[in-house]
């Protein structure tokens, strides 16, 4: 029914380390939608914005994300942009990484910031989060409360994929 599982989310909220945790308890391949870009360019998330601007970075992540989905059965993080400026392949299940804004400013450590270039500025970060907040959750099949640290959400998300029988 399902071809991938594609984990969105605000910047920060855990998708990351949620689909690599995932990925492993399924025995599924994870890839990274921002690190396949960033290896791709070979140029970090930071200097692309910086010299080649946000508009040509929205256009790698719709290429990265139709081709990743070409192979199956992948668990696949996006970057927090991405669900907003791109669509995401039919066949996929989407699923929500659901923080509140202040729960990810304080689970991230100056350095994760830093490789952020939207969440520079904080109140400008807050009005993007109350601005995506809803299309993430219209566009999830699932979302989870991703309040708490990761191992008190992860087999919510495990027993959702279960019960669906995805993958
Ligand atoms: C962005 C989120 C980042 C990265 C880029 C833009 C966004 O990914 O793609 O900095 O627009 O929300 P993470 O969600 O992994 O931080």
């Amino acid at each position: 029914m399902y071809d991938n599982i594609v984990l969105i989310g605000f910047m920060g909220s855990g998708k990351t380390s949620v689909g690599k945790s995932l990925a492993r308890k399924l025995y599924k391949d994870f890839v990274d939608v921002d690190t396949v870009i960033e290896a791709e360019q070979n140029s970090s998330v930071t200097d692309i914005f910086k010299n080649k601007g946000e508009e040509y970075f929205r256009l790698l992540e719709q290429k990265c994300i139709n081709e990743l989905t070409q192979n199956k059965g992948q668990i696949i993080a996006t970057g927090g942009g991405l669900p907003i400026y791109s669509s995401i392949p039919e066949k996929s299940l989407i699923i929500n990484i659901d923080a509140d804004f202040d729960v990810i400013l304080d689970r991230l450590s100056k350095r994760e910031r830093d490789k952020r270039p939207l969440l520079q500025d904080e109140s400008s970060a807050r009005a993007l989060f109350d601005e995506r907040i809803d299309t993430y959750r219209e566009l999830a099949n699932f979302s989870v409360d991703a309040n708490q640290i990761i191992p008190t959400f992860i087999h919510v998300i495990y027993d959702y994929i279960l019960d669906k029988r995805v993958l």
